[in-house]
């Protein structure tokens, strides 16, 4: 089958066919009435007032004035692309994930990627993280897998999400775009938040100015769990390989680039697909045996730590192709809703600290963003297996059910479980048991050692690289506390790299290397951080 046939054969392709409406020969209203003249409004005489007959006028303005829906919260600024993904063998042994079984079968993709605190119309070349968000449309219902291309983040507990993103957004006094002005907030907080260190070297490295989304990694970055069909778990983390290399752009290209075209990433990767140049990521995994979780001297559920690969190599698993641009942008890019929540069987979440707190927040976002209980209904959410139960009604239901019966238990014939647990999501039974607590795991207090660990694998010139982003984020910053605090925690990374930051910015660089600090309380060096200033 060559790869055209295979995009038109796609079944959500088929699906998405059902949607597609055509410019039509006629103009109507919503109603479907012939439109006479739709560049005059109704006027008692051509210089009088306009009518409220006019109801073709009122149609196409009051629709006009909702177009808009609210961008997402972060990574509002994405693109999008439909594909498929093939596994390499079966990985039966490891998870009954269908997708996952016949490397005969393509499961059909949609891809997003994003980056995070620019608007929906910022540039695409800006220092940030990028999201690599992919929708598998699988026999079992929709998989999300919502990474991105970087394998770790900035919080361990999702109850400070709020206050990173919103000391990483603009300004809220003048909604100025941090990179481009002062922004002494972003730094602050990082400043004020040790567990943090390990990304910012990410972010402040080539990894966050991707030469095109054809070229950039993803990463799952929590530990999930793969479960087979003897109910026996293992954990897993996600990894996907650009078949072309990871390959980054220069600070200096990067502006200018962003200067001349904003959408820069954006268009290559639209191109890419229109010319048959079809990107293409190998997924990888990491499996650890239950029995080892405790072996690593970090904690797998913390996800400012990764698996360093000598210690647990990646297996490739399967390839996606990206072959076809969407027909949208609205009703695909934007409209598409990812949740780590959607899972099938066989893939099971940890108990991530970060991890459990996106599993309701992207719900509860996309209920506001979208507008309705019913977005899953949406073309491009809807699974392609069908899906049946008795929620009913809300906002813009747009599908007509047929049966009386919309309760349970019911005799009457509605829908039932599945008969058996292998039929039916089980959760994995996870032995729990503690008191409740608001703390952080003691074993998430070393914020330090993978931070080096990354600085040290880099190049001469990555690393220089590394020294000049902080020069210029950190040199933009007024407020010569946090400066000196985040010196401070760089001294905590590497010594060499405090000093050279110190000197571009105007702090006194620091005499001594505070290595053996590794392993200290997150608390403990805030509470440094906050003495020293005061
Ligand atoms: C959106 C990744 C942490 C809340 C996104 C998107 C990605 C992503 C890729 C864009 C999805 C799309 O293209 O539509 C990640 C990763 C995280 C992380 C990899 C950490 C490992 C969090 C946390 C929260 C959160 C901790 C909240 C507790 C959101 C929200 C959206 C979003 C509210 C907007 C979703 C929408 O409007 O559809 N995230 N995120 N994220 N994320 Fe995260």
């Amino acid at each position: 089958m060559t790869e055209q046939q295979r995009v038109n054969d796609s079944a959500k392709n088929q699906d998405l066919d059902q949607y597609r409406v055509s410019a039509g020969e006629d103009l109507t209203t919503n109603q479907g009435v012939r439109v006479s003249d739709t560049d005059n409004s109704l006027k008692i005489g051509s210089r009088g007032p306009s009518l409220r007959d006019d109801f073709h006028f009122q149609e196409k303005l009051t629709h006009f004035d909702r177009e808009r829906i609210p961008e997402r919260v972060v990574h509002a600024r994405g693109s999008g692309a439909h594909g498929y993904f093939q596994a390499y063998e079966s990985m039966a042994e490891y998870t009954k994930a269908k997708f996952l079984q016949d490397p005969s079968v393509q499961t059909p993709v949609f891809v997003r990627f994003s980056t995070v605190v620019g608007f929906r119309g910022s540039a695409d070349t800006v220092r940030d993280v990028r999201g690599f968000a992919i929708k598998f449309y699988t026999e079992d219902g929709n998989y999300d897998m919502v990474g991105n291309n970087i394998p770790v983040f900035f919080i361990q507990d999702a109850i400070k999400f709020p206050d990173l993103v919103h000391a990483i957004k603009p300004e809220p006094h003048n909604e100025m775009p941090q990179a481009a002005a002062a922004h002494d907030n972003f730094w602050d907080f990082i400043s004020l938040t040790p567990e943090a260190m390990h990304m910012i070297m990410w972010v402040l490295s080539d990894r966050a100015l991707p030469r095109s989304f054809r070229m950039m990694q993803g990463f799952g970055i929590h530990t999930f769990r793969f479960v087979n069909d003897q109910g026996k778990s293992r954990f897993v983390k996600f990894h996907w390989k650009p078949m072309l290399g990871v390959h980054s752009m220069v600070f200096d290209e990067t502006q200018k680039i962003g200067g001349k075209d904003p959408d820069f990433n954006r268009r290559d990767l639209w191109e890419s697909i229109e010319k048959g140049n079809f990107p293409e990521y190998e997924l990888g995994v990491q499996i650890i045996a239950e029995e080892d979780e405790y072996k690593f001297d970090f904690d797998i559920l913390d996800p400012t730590k990764l698996i360093p690969e000598e210690l647990v190599p990646v297996r490739p698993i399967g390839k996606m192709v990206l072959n076809r641009n969407p027909d949208n942008f609205f009703a695909e890019t934007e409209q598409v809703a990812f949740q780590p929540s959607n899972v099938v069987p066989g893939i099971d979440f940890s108990d991530d600290p970060l991890l459990q707190g996106r599993l309701m927040s992207y719900h509860d976002t996309q209920l506001h963003r979208l507008g309705s209980p019913n977005f899953t209904e949406l073309p491009i959410n809807k699974s392609l297996c069908p899906f049946h139960n008795n929620q009913r009604d809300g906002r813009m239901q747009m599908r007509i059910p047929t049966s009386t019966v919309n309760y349970y238990p019911n005799s009457l014939g509605g829908g039932q479980p599945a008969p058996s647990e292998t039929e039916g999501y089980v959760h994995y039974p996870e032995r729990v048991e503690g008191q409740k607590v608001r703390e952080r795991s003691p074993s998430f207090k070393d914020h330090f050692t993978q931070a080096t660990l990354f600085f040290n694998s880099l190049s001469m010139p990555e690393k220089e690289h590394i020294v000049q982003a902080a020069h210029f984020e950190l040199g933009k910053v007024e407020d010569k506390g946090v400066r000196e605090r985040m010196v401070n925690l760089f001294n905590h990374v590497d010594h060499e790299l405090a000093k050279k930051v110190a000197m571009g910015i105007g702090i006194p660089a620091p005499t001594q290397s505070v290595s053996e600090n590794h392993g200290k309380s997150s608390a403990a060096i805030s509470q440094e951080n906050t003495t020293k200033t005061a």
